[in-house]
């Protein structure tokens, strides 16, 4: 069985781990920079970029010795290439192309955005394609039917914020500090739902984006009235934007054709409400539910080890080049309000 290794560094989380193409993860390491940037309540990119280059090279080492492997044992390397905070991705991929060259080992590119869309099938060898596919982190929130290897249709995606962002505001807004998305789930379960009533942007529109700016700003306007408990907005957000998945994502169930099965990837993939709500539907729709483990949705190198293995044969050059951003369907037309980001 040929092994990969792993490189993820386009956000807050410098990650190794070696993957082998039968779907085994011989060891992973992820370091959270969340304590460095938590001061600054987001992801500031030069503190970022400095944290991956010191702790990349050692990171590798120790994952490599977890598995009484050395480089020589390895097959291939891959690194997230993009898209993603450029300094951070600078650094995982060189150090990429440093290994690839001494070890005389591929060197392979990987969309950070597919190492999400084929994380399921690395968690279930199962699943086949086509699948649908929602895709959800801090810099994304996309629809996508997922053909195979490199064949990814975008179907839908967010006109302003992303899923995670929406939570990630949220819990500034309301004091939970960095990341978000953890502490609003938290503080979600002791509120209710119904008390603050709040917008559900594009709910029942024809065209098939997701937005969340208007959710946002209502939440800010309910915490400034200063009539409801945090919780409570915490829990009415939470069931505001689990209902505006829910609708945007049936549109897609209709406009994808047919499926194997109907899949949740990226951080956001670790909110058990939203979880449940696309279990509900795809058990509607009579399609099979397939989410990965909670460490599997957010960011990791084992999702880039296996996008890896996946690709194992199609090398990639020396010389490529970091790419900031990064489309996983690049016919995808840019929709209205689209924020550059990672
Ligand atoms: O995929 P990811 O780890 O990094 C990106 O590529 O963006 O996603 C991070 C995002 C953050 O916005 C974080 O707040 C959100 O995923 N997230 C969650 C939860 N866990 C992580 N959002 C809601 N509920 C969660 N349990
Ligand atoms: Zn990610």
């Amino acid at each position: 069985m040929r092994i990969v290794l792993g490189i993820e560094s386009s956000c807050d989380e410098t990650a190794a781990a070696l993957v082998s193409e039968d779907r085994v993860i011989l060891a992973q390491r992820i370091a959270s920079q969340d304590e460095a940037h938590r001061p600054y309540g987001g992801v500031v990119p030069e503190i970022a970029a400095r944290a991956h280059a010191e702790i990349l090279t050692p990171l590798i080492e120790a994952t490599l010795a977890d598995a009484g492997m050395t480089l020589a044992d390895v097959d291939a390397v891959a690194a997230t290439a993009g898209p993603g905070l450029i300094g951070g991705v600078m650094v995982g991929l060189v150090t990429a192309k440093a290994l690839a060259m001494a070890g005389d080992k591929p060197l392979i590119a990987i969309n950070h955005l597919e190492g999400h869309a084929l994380s399921p099938r690395l968690a279930d060898e199962t699943l086949e394609f086509p699948y649908l596919l929602l895709l959800a982190s801090g810099g994304h929130c996309q629809l996508l039917l997922v053909e195979g290897v490199g064949a990814y249709r975008r179907l839908a995606t967010t006109i302003d914020d992303a899923l995670g962002e929406a939570f990630d505001k949220t819990a500034k807004i309301l004091g939970l500090g960095y990341p978000g998305g953890p502490a609003v789930e938290r503080l979600a379960a002791e509120g209710n739902a119904k008390n603050v009533p709040l917008p559900r942007p594009l709910l029942g529109s024809a065209e098939p984006h997701f937005s969340f700016a208007g959710l946002k700003s209502a939440v800010l306007r309910a915490k400034q009235a200063e009539i409801h408990a945090d919780a409570d907005i915490a829990a009415s957000f939470q069931q505001a934007a689990v209902d505006c998945v829910i609708d945007r994502t049936k549109r897609a169930v209709s406009a994808a054709g047919p499926v194997t099965a109907l899949v949740v990837a990226g951080g956001v993939a670790a909110n058990k409400a939203v979880r449940a709500a696309l279990e509900g539907l795809a058990a509607d729709n009579g399609l099979r539910f397939v989410a990965p483990p909670l460490g599997l949705c957010t960011d990791n190198a084992a999702m880039i080890a296996w996008a890896g293995a996946e690709r194992l044969g199609q090398d990639d050059p020396l010389d490529f080049a970091p790419r900031p951003r990064w489309p996983l369907d690049a016919a995808a037309e840019p929709v209205r309000g689209a924020g550059v980001k990672a």
